[in-house]
């Protein structure tokens, strides 16, 4: 048995900030902002926290899939901005929309979160553990963002999406993930500094810090990498590949990969400007666009591909 996408959901807050909106904060300009990232606008929570974005996607997501919240066996959520340290946002989840019958916890992968959480779920199913899954990757990144460097503040949105996925014969073709411990440093979070008691140091809180470049040039060479792979091992064809739902970090990024993978833009879609960077929610945002716009038939065959922090990399490649 395989997973297959039953349902997707997403939610974003209803607060809409305009790259104007943000040159009234910082020195930048909408027309930096949008040649250099492709971004227009985010959305930003006015209080809502990571577990309400995700529950709000996840009841999206079982109402999709036509699925009862007590039929699910197991809840994974994605996320690097989590509203505690525990209990999990996976558990006030389960708790918000009544799955009584699923276990739950938090991952951490950064924007690879929503394709590690894929690849933990289709290792439960395929060893007949599980049958009903939901995955979410929900974010409030506004909360880790450094509101007065121009450089992060302006490529970063609020978001959830969610996918119920079912045991069936046939859904997730071939799928892969990787990590490099060693460029931790390039896009980094701390959570909170150690403090000291004797001395009177008070822990302090820490904000998002990120050499731009660095991430530039690794996404580039880690996204075709992690697609050829999957193309590679399993004999699918280029032209067999409808879309590529690629994590929205930078519509740059998207442009250099299609053009390292000498496929069409047609095949790239991007939610990145209405949504900026999301983290782990982007791809399912970007799936619930494309499922709005009647743009997956069953049996379509896609490549998700994700990549962010840690550094972390992951792709699926799935029968729709
Ligand atoms: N507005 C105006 N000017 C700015 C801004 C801004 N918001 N931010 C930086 N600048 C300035 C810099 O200060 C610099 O000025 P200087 O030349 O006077 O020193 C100039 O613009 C160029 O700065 P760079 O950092 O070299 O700009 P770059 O062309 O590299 O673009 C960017 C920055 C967009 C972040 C780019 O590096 C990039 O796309 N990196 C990928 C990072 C990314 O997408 N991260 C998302 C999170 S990671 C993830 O999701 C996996």
């Amino acid at each position: 048995m395989t997973a297959r996408i039953a349902g997707i959901g997403a939610y974003v807050p209803e607060n809409l900030i305009t790259n104007d909106d943000l040159a009234k904060i910082v020195d930048t300009n909408d027309e930096w902002i949008r040649t250099r990232t492709g971004i227009r606008e985010r959305r930003i929570s006015s209080g809502e926290g990571t577990r309400h974005l995700a529950a709000k996607a996840a009841e999206r997501a079982l109402a999709a899939a036509g699925v009862a919240p007590e039929e699910l066996d197991i809840i994974i959520l994605g996320t690097s901005s989590p509203d505690r340290n525990y209990p999990s946002d996976a558990c006030s989840v389960q708790a918000a929309i009544g799955a009584v019958n699923a276990v739950a916890f938090d991952i951490s992968a950064a924007c690879a979160g929503f394709i590690f959480a894929m690849n933990i779920v289709e290792g439960f199913f395929k060893a007949g553990i599980y049958k009903t899954a939901l995955i979410i990757g929900a974010e409030t990144l506004s909360k880790v963002t450094d509101w007065s460097d121009r450089g992060t503040c302006v490529l970063f949105g609020d978001g959830a999406g969610a996918a119920v996925l079912k045991a069936e014969e046939t859904g997730i073709i071939d799928m892969m993930m990787g990590a490099d411990g060693t460029k931790g440093d390039v896009l980094a979070c701390t959570s909170r500094t150690v403090g000291n008691f004797l001395t009177g140091t008070k822990p302090e809180l820490g904000f998002m810090t990120m050499d731009g470049q660095e991430v530039f040039k690794f996404a580039v060479r880690k996204v075709p990498e992690s697609v050829m792979e999957l193309l590679q091992r399993t004999g699918t064809k280029k032209e067999d590949i409808k879309y590529y739902v690629l994590h929205q970090a930078n519509e740059r990024i998207i442009e250099a990969a299609a053009r390292r993978l000498k496929e069409p833009m047609e095949k790239f879609p991007m939610t990145i400007g209405q949504f900026g960077n999301t983290s782990t929610a982007s791809i399912p945002l970007l799936l619930d666009d494309m499922i709005r716009k009647d743009m997956l038939k069953r049996g379509d065959k896609i490549i998700m591909s994700g990549f962010g922090a840690g550094m972390t990399w992951g792709a699926v490649l799935m029968e729709w």
